[in-house]
């Protein structure tokens, strides 16, 4: 047994005192001192384990621990099973968020309306007639769904004991309130406190939860960051509320992969998944122009495709003009030298204007290749087929250089429909199947062989 050592602090400033005194003399503060004990400092007092206290818990060589696939749900949305990774994991929760009205409720109550399991639906925000008519809309009559109005954790978790369901679906956590703590619902510490119940309850009764969470202004799920730490899942859906399509996004999945996601189009009788995105495409793109090319750039984590604009011209004046939006001008320039000097294109004497589409700045190198491109698609007035798309990063020596998270952006480009990835051969992809078709390129000039041939 090492010896015990007690001591004296103050609480208010933390000074240490020898001695138990009325009023500290180092911040004025009377009975503000306690005493605390503190173990005897022994050099290698870490390697002797006290022995008052029973080892529990053990390592043990990774090769011994067997691995136990997880179970999982099916959800029958095919588009939210494969962002899940393949269904729900039992035990898991699942945090879905998204700005109002986007329709995370319609998602939700679609999917509970479709598993063929017990799904208990608790929603906080409608009634349950406003749920029903929601139902009829959606048009599922046969189905193992129950719906609950109530906001109270403590309610719920004894009506989830009399249900016992397979899966549960909270909309929202910001209305929830335990009776443990007094704050009100919507605070930081009610949604960390429900939170931690509904974990509990998943990781001990191995049901799957489906929690909504709202977003505040600036996108990020409102309440504590800590929440996504906590969960297993964290799922994103946007859109632009004018529009019908909607993009279920993984941020955070403990499953699966977070490079998958899914399309949707919220019709007057729900979401319907969209199993050939390049309906997105076509419908918006209808004439070949010269000078546009698309990329695939990062934001964040998240792969985003973008249109690159060019315009290349004779210059009316002595000094050519060169002028960007989106992307930086010296690079431009350094692009334009290596066009140049490494591949011949007499551009010199040439305005070049370079234009990103949709009014954000990216600084994302990888989007290198679609500039060349469109550059050279406006000054050979020769368009580039709408359906190819690039991410690469353009060296110095004309060399086409690899990016990061090619798997991604090649999923992505994929998913939205494109028939050509053109990248670096120097990328490792590690996925495989993919039926968009990769033209892996090493020099500048296999890449304008491959496009203008
Ligand atoms: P909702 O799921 O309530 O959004 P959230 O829960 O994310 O706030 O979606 C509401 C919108 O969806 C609403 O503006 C109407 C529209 N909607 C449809 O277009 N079709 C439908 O079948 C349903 C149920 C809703
Ligand atoms: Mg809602």
């Amino acid at each position: 047994m090492p010896k015990t050592k007690t001591t004296f602090f103050c609480q208010n400033c933390g000074a240490q005192h020898a001695q138990w005194i009325g009023q500290c003399p180092n911040c004025k503060q009377w009975n503000t001192v306690v005493e605390e004990v503190i173990q005897k400092e022994e050099k290698r007092n870490w390697k002797t384990p006290s022995n008052t206290q029973k080892v529990v818990s053990k390592p043990r060589r990774i090769q011994e621990i067997e691995l136990n696939t997880e179970e999982r749900i099916i959800t029958r949305n095919n588009e939210l099973d494969v962002v899940l990774g393949g269904g729900l994991v039992k035990g898991s929760i699942t945090l879905l968020g998204g700005e109002p009205g986007i329709g995370k409720s319609t998602l939700l109550l679609q999917v509970a309306l479709q598993i063929p399991q017990k799904v208990l639906y608790v929603s906080g925000e409608e009634s349950q007639s406003q749920i029903k008519m929601r139902a009829e809309r959606l048009q599922n009559e046969d189905s193992n769904c129950l719906i609950l109005t109530e906001t109270n954790t403590q309610q719920i978790f004894r009506n989830v004991e009399e249900v016992q369901p397979d899966v549960l679906v909270i909309d929202s956590i910001q209305t929830l309130y335990t009776n443990n703590i007094e704050a009100s619902p919507g605070s930081i510490s009610q949604i960390k406190e429900t939170s931690a119940e509904l974990i509990k309850f998943a990781k001990e009764t191995n049901t799957p939860v489906l929690l909504i969470g709202h977003i505040n202004k600036d996108g990020n799920i409102a309440g504590p960051k800590i929440l996504e730490h906590m969960v297993d899942v964290v799922l994103q859906f946007e859109g632009d509320r004018n529009h019908t399509y909607r993009i279920l996004r993984s941020q955070k999945n403990r499953f699966g992969s977070t490079a998958e996601l899914g399309i949707y189009e919220m019709l007057s009788d729900g979401l319907r998944e969209v199993k050939n995105p390049s309906e997105i495409l076509i419908s918006e793109k209808d004439t070949d122009l010269s000078g546009t090319a698309i990329a695939s750039t990062l934001e964040g984590v998240r792969p985003l495709m973008i249109e690159i604009q060019a315009l290349v011209s004779t210059a009316v004046y002595g000094t050519p003009q060169r002028s960007t939006t989106g992307y930086n001008l010296k690079r431009l320039h350094m692009i334009l030298a290596v066009l140049e000097k490494r591949a011949g294109f007499k551009l010199g004497a040439k305005d070049v204007f370079l234009n990103v589409t949709g009014g954000i700045y990216i600084d994302d190198p990888a989007i290198d290749l679609a500039v060349v491109a469109a550059i050279l698609s406006s000054n050979q007035d020769i368009a580039i087929n709408p359906d190819v798309c690039f991410a690469a990063e353009v060296g110095l020596a004309g060399e086409i250089r690899p990016v990061s998270k090619i798997d991604q952006r090649i999923v992505e480009a994929e998913k939205l429909g494109y028939k050509t990835f053109v990248t670096s051969k120097y990328n490792k992809i590690t996925s495989k199947n993919h039926s968009i078709k990769l033209i892996l390129v090493g020099k500048i000039e296999d890449a304008f062989a491959t496009l203008f041939a």
